[in-house]
């Protein structure tokens, strides 16, 4: 048997389905990641369903995200918020940490680290913090 050459094929539709359900759950849930939650709406339901067509189509399976709306670029649908090195870090430690918890081999993990962090570095739009997350009082001190 020939090794699988794309996350697709590893995980197949319905495993890209759970895994991004428990990255929106862990995103819920964690306190580290709850400026990133803050950002969304209320209810993650349809975050979850797009989420997971455009990574069937972004892992190498059916272009769902592309067919249903049209492109599949990133940057224009996250231009309205502000997404620094924190925020794109919170995406990353959520999308871990789903891997993690729904078992995904090394071999996956590997195949995907490096191209998770480009794109989630490609959706970046500002350098730092966000005015909120500074806190003005504070006098840099060197
Ligand atoms: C890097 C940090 C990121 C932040 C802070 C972020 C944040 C957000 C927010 C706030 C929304 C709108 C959610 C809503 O309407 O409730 C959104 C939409 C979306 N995000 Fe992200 N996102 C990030 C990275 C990514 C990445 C890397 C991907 C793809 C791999 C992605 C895929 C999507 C998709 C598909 C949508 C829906 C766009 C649409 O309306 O069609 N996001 N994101």
């Amino acid at each position: 048997m020939t090794a699988p050459r794309t996350p697709y094929e590893i995980l197949g539709e319905e495993g890209i389905r759970e895994l991004t359900h428990t990255f929106y759950d862990i995103m819920d849930r964690l306190p580290e990641a709850a400026p990133l939650r803050a950002m969304h709406a209320e209810d993650l339901s349809p975050m979850k369903e797009k989420l997971a067509e455009y990574l069937i189509g972004w892992m190498g399976g059916p272009p769902l995200y592309a067919q249903k709306y049209g492109s599949v670029c990133m940057t224009t649908p996250h231009e309205p918020y502000h997404i620094g090195p924190e925020e794109r870090d919170q995406w990353l430690l959520c999308m871990n940490r789903a891997l993690e918890e729904t078992g995904a081999s090394e071999e996956l993990v590997e195949m995907l680290t490096i191209p998770l962090f480009r794109i989630a570095d490609a959706v970046r739009n500002r350098e730092g913090p966000s005015s909120a997350t500074t806190d003005p009082n504070i006098i840099a001190a060197s």
